[in-house]
């Protein structure tokens, strides 16, 4: 079953009890967000990373990579489910060119940040959202490398995460994911899972299920309820994700 066709199916028939739902709608805080100089860093330690992405959205139509989703219904639904108001800050990291920040200004969300280690995906996103481009913050870096100053009561990453190969890299992002998040703030983080490919672009990644999610978590951040959905690719394969709801306390 494709993600498309799996997330219109109701809470009840995906893989956890939607009762758990009442228990994980983020802390509310008045936490002040500032917002982040947009530049692109010229200091990158890991210019092969970079590389590799600047030439995929550059020599790729996005709508064709195995990744695209006409619809990142399950990313939304998932913010929506975390009770997420209007005025909350929402970052959405490895963004490639998705059109998640597209259904996010739909939805009213007025402080988004895009952060992509590659510019390519960065213009594609501002060229296409044309007038409302200027609405959103951009950040052109690596998430393993970059200080976040800004504080951000959702954090979302669909198939960034399981590129980081390396145990410390792993523990970086999660430091930032726990520095970056708001009290009571929500980390949304779709992997490719267990019975999914091993390759994402031609990249080895790291599978993911419940365990192995928990246990690159860091003191302070909570596994709280996780999703397994396939994706139908545009070429029509499919493929297994679990995407995971962690909550900062
Ligand atoms: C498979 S694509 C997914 C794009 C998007 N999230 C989506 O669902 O369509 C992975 C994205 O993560 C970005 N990326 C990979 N490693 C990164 C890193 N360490 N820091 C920031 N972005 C990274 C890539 O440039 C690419 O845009």
């Amino acid at each position: 079953m494709s993600m498309d066709e799996q997330i219109s199916t109701p809470y009840s028939e995906l893989a956890e009890d939607p009762m758990q739902d009442l228990d994980w709608e983020k802390g509310r805080t008045n936490t002040e967000t500032h917002h982040h100089n947009s530049e692109c860093s010229e200091q990158r330690p890991e210019q092969h990373r970079k590389l590799h992405w600047e030439s995929v959205f550059k020599t790729k139509e996005y709508k064709k990579v195995l990744w695209h989703q006409d619809s990142p219904a399950l990313s939304v639904e998932l913010i929506d489910r975390a009770g997420t108001l209007p005025d909350e800050a929402i970052i959405d990291v490895g963004c490639g060119a998705s059109l998640l920040i597209d259904a996010l200004i739909e939805r009213g969300q007025q402080r988004l940040t895009l952060l992509d280690v590659a510019e390519a995906p960065l213009q594609i996103v501002k060229a296409r959202l044309e007038a409302s481009a200027e609405s959103v913050e951009y950040i052109c870096a690596d998430v393993t490398q970059v200080e976040l100053k800004d504080a951000y009561d959702i954090w979302h990453d669909r198939a960034l995460f399981h590129f980081l190969l390396r145990p410390i890299e792993r523990e970086r992002y999660m430091k930032r994911v726990y520095s970056s998040l708001v009290p009571g703030g929500i980390a949304i983080i779709g992997t490719f899972a267990v019975d999914g490919p091993t390759t994402c672009s031609d990249l080895d990644i790291v599978q993911y299920d419940r365990e192995k999610m928990e246990s690159e978590l860091i003191h302070g951040l909570e596994l709280i309820r996780s999703h397994e959905v396939m994706h139908l690719t545009p070429q029509k394969t499919e493929q297994a994700y679990h995407y995971f709801v962690i909550r900062k306390s």
